[in-house]
């Protein structure tokens, strides 16, 4: 069997694993919100009318930090529909996804879902079909203590104390044409800076992102993150990037070997980001926030798109409801490494989405919840993953790929909490049909014992858990893992997730 080998020093360090680097995306989009965290009518519903078979599973998963309400959707939305009693909350058409917008769902109603799930909100704001003076009003009615009109009229809707979010997007993706309000890049880097000014004037220390390319395909790639930061650079922290992945003309080893796009796309940022840093003479940096990555099988949306009539705009429809494979759930495990690994520049990160709609998690309206293939890799990178992760040097096998050429067949990366000693080995084996043996040595630390070791992977990679079959696909303990004379070894079968726990 082939041997991968890792080398790992606890004095060299990446970075600190960033707790935001587990983010979740909850967008008014299909099911996610309705008939998603929030069904009034279902039998776990609690009193606010969110499901606490959902909320649970929210807390498994690790999520840390929660972006609201979109996406697409925010392009064209008026945050004041969302609030005040509901009887009296407006109907209104969306038409990023062609949906009926009850607004039975709004801020207050997320905030109170956000504390009870123990989450950060990460809040955007409508820079589409809107500006400066909505922004400011958002921010009055949220995060201002009491004593204006509108920070009393939050009072007044029964929330006394202010939201307090620090972290707010500044649109969403406005580089696409497809976007209510689509903008050249002076167009939106005036906007945002105006935008981030003006929050800043208000609250000096919000952390804000700027709109970065909505894929890296995008034509105006690179040269929208430049111009855009040009504009924006003293104002905003972040600038934002989004990827999703498919397995395309079923080619399973180019899909597995997604995250080397990922890599790339990430360096060029940085690589765009500290350019316009040397061209303004700054000493500041600026961060990435991915705030939107997943598996995501795009099609079936471009295709719904595309035939969308007049006549059949539905509230909460079935959009995207992705049934994961057990090589999308390797798919983002390997994703969830790349970020990790850049945990020097991506500082927050956000899955897309969180519930049915590009989900983790799958629900029925009135019926159950369950855990999706992909829901794994995060809920485990999300709970082992502590303190820094190290530099490792990695000597594997490699194998041929038709989009990336020769890859690693595995990815790997390792995580050392000095304080508890705890060592996380997070691996992926992308070779789309041989195992291989990875060897890590631990010699520089010499207390370390096997705690935990599981896998995940399948004899059929298209494996997915369903409604009848919730636990199909799940980790389970790896027995051919051993710690023996400082090298940790472990059998790593083809298109497979592995955790692997060290403790002293
Ligand atoms: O997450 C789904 C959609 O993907 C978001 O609304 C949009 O920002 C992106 O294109």
């Amino acid at each position: 069997m082939r041997t991968a080998s890792l080398s790992i020093d606890p004095a060299f360090v990446i970075a600190p694993v960033n707790r935001r680097t587990f983010g979740s995306f909850v967008e008014h989009m299909g099911r996610c919100v309705y008939t998603g965290i929030y069904e009034p009518d279902h039998p776990s519903a609690d009193e606010d009318g969110l499901r606490t078979d959902v909320l649970e599973l929210v807390r498994e998963l690790g999520v840390s930090l929660v972006r609201y309400p979109g996406g697409n959707f925010v392009s064209g939305y008026r945050w004041e529909d969302g609030v005040g009693p509901v009887e009296e909350r407006p109907t209104r058409l969306d038409s990023a996804w062609h949906t009926i917008e009850t607004n039975a769902f709004g801020l207050n109603e997320f905030s109170r879902w956000a504390h009870k799930a123990g989450v950060e909100t990460m809040m955007a704001v409508n820079l589409g079909t809107r500006g400066v003076q909505e922004a400011l009003d958002l921010f009055e009615y949220s995060n201002h203590p009491g004593g204006t009109t509108l920070s009393d009229l939050r009072v007044s809707h029964g929330v006394q104390d202010p939201h307090g979010i620090r972290l707010w997007c500044l649109g969403n993706e406005l580089d696409g044409p497809w976007q209510l309000g689509h903008k050249t890049a002076h167009e939106y880097g005036r906007l945002a800076a105006e935008t981030a000014s003006a929050l800043r004037q208000r609250d000096p220390s919000l952390q804000l992102v700027a709109c970065g390319s909505s894929h890296r395909q995008m034509p105006t790639f690179g040269a929208w993150e430049a111009t855009v930061l040009e504009h924006t650079y003293d104002q905003v922290d972040f600038i934002s990037a989004h990827a999703y992945y498919q397995l395309e003309d079923d080619d399973l080893a180019s899909f597995l070997a997604s995250s080397r796009d990922m890599d790339d796309f990430v360096d060029e940022v940085v690589a765009t980001t500290d350019h316009v840093r040397a061209k303004l003479r700054r000493s500041k940096r600026i961060n990435i926030s991915f705030d939107e990555w997943n598996v995501w099988y795009r099609e079936e949306s471009r295709q719904l798109r595309a035939g969308w009539t007049a006549e059949d705009w539905e509230v909460a429809p079935r959009l995207s409801e992705e049934p994961y494979t057990v090589a999308d759930a390797v798919v983002v495990g390997s994703l969830l490494l790349s970020l990790l690994r850049h945990s020097d520049r991506v500082t927050v990160a956000c899955q897309a989405q969180l519930v049915n709609t590009i989900g983790s998690i799958r629900c029925e309206p009135g019926g159950p919840a369950w855990r999706q293939s992909i829901f794994h890799p995060f809920a485990q990178a999300s709970r082992l993953a502590r303190g820094d992760v190290l530099r490792t040097v990695l000597d594997a096998p490699v194998h041929d790929t038709a989009r990336f050429g020769q890859v690693p067949s595995l990815d790997a990366v390792v995580t050392h909490d000095a304080e508890t000693g705890e060592i996380a080995v997070l691996a992926v084996n992308r070779h789309p049909d041989e195992a291989l043996t990875l060897e890590v040595d631990l010699r520089a630390f010499p207390a370390a014992r096997l705690t935990e070791a599981s896998l995940l992977s399948d004899d059929d990679w298209r494996a997915t858990n369903t409604q009848q079959q919730p636990d199909r696909v799940a980790p389970r303990p790896n027995p051919r893992v051993s710690l023996e004379d400082g090298t940790l070894r472990a059998v790593l079968p083809a298109v497979s997730w592995s955790a692997i726990q060290l403790g002293v």
